[in-house]
């Protein structure tokens, strides 16, 4: 479980996240929804140490993040796992050597241990023979599949996931969607999935929050949303195209 309290971050003197206490759910897809700008990818950021909020705390069960020294956050940093927005794979590195690339930076595995673990991850992705192509030789879906089998290689216990099915086709999107569901619930992952995707938050979101303007308007489960009554939340999800 993952508990932010009171975050607050502003760049130059403008505010872009107010105030923001929110929980995260162990072996569940917690979405966290808004429009482009609203601040999501900077929440994120902030959850895993890109950022520094200005205030208030991030615990990941019960270990306050903000407050540990280096080695505390190089450490809980081993404990997550993280799909960009975009998908973040090294070119100049083949398939296996990208997933490879954790488990050889963080662990002492030696070489077979460590092409046994890649082949998991590539088959618990749903992918094979795939090792030794470059990413420029597969495909936008099978490049999102490669980040999920390197976010998982070091078993993680948070997955964070910004934007996973931007520039994906609908039916690609899915697959995904279903793939990020999967893993969480079968290894008991904290799940935290930054999207505009309606259609992927009806899919597979457990709870969510909606931020506007760097504030969270509204939180709940997906069943909620048509009775809410929050008209922004409800202007966001009609502009989609769902
Ligand atoms: N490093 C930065 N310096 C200054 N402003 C920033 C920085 N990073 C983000 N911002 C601003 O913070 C606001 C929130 O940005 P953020 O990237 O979190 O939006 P988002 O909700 O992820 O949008 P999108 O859906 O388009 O990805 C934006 O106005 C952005 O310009
Ligand atoms: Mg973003």
């Amino acid at each position: 479980m993952i508990k932010l309290l009171a975050i607050n971050k502003k760049f130059e003197d403008r505010n872009v996240l107010n105030n923001i206490s929110a929980t995260f759910y162990k072996g569940k897809c917690n979405f966290v929804i808004g429009a482009s700008g609203c601040g999501k990818s900077v929440l994120m950021k902030c959850m895993v140490g890109l950022l520094t909020p200005d205030s208030g705390s991030i615990s990941f069960d019960q270990r306050d993040f903000v407050s540990m020294d280096y080695e505390g956050k190089k450490s809980l940093r081993q404990e997550i796992g993280m799909l960009f927005q975009g998908t973040a794979l090294f070119d100049s590195l083949s398939v296996e050597d990208n997933i490879a690339f954790p488990l050889r930076t963080f662990t002492n595995l030696n070489e077979t241990e460590i092409i046994e673990r890649v082949n998991f991850c590539l088959n618990r992705a749903h992918l094979v023979k795939i090792n030794k192509l470059m990413p420029s030789q597969i495909s936008g879906g099978q490049k999102k599949r490669v980040g999920i089998a390197r976010a998982i290689a070091l078993n993680p216990k948070y997955l964070f996931c910004d934007e996973p099915n931007s520039g994906l086709d609908p039916l690609t999107s899915r697959v995904i969607d279903h793939l990020i569901k999967e893993i969480t619930e079968e290894y008991g992952i904290t799940t935290i999935i930054n999207t505009h995707d309606m259609k992927s938050l009806f899919e597979v979101g457990d709870n969510i929050i909606f931020i506007h303007q760097g504030n969270k308007w509204w939180e709940g489960d997906k069943t909620q949303i048509r009775q809410s009554g929050n008209k922004e939340l409800l202007d966001f999800m009609n502009a989609s195209e769902f």
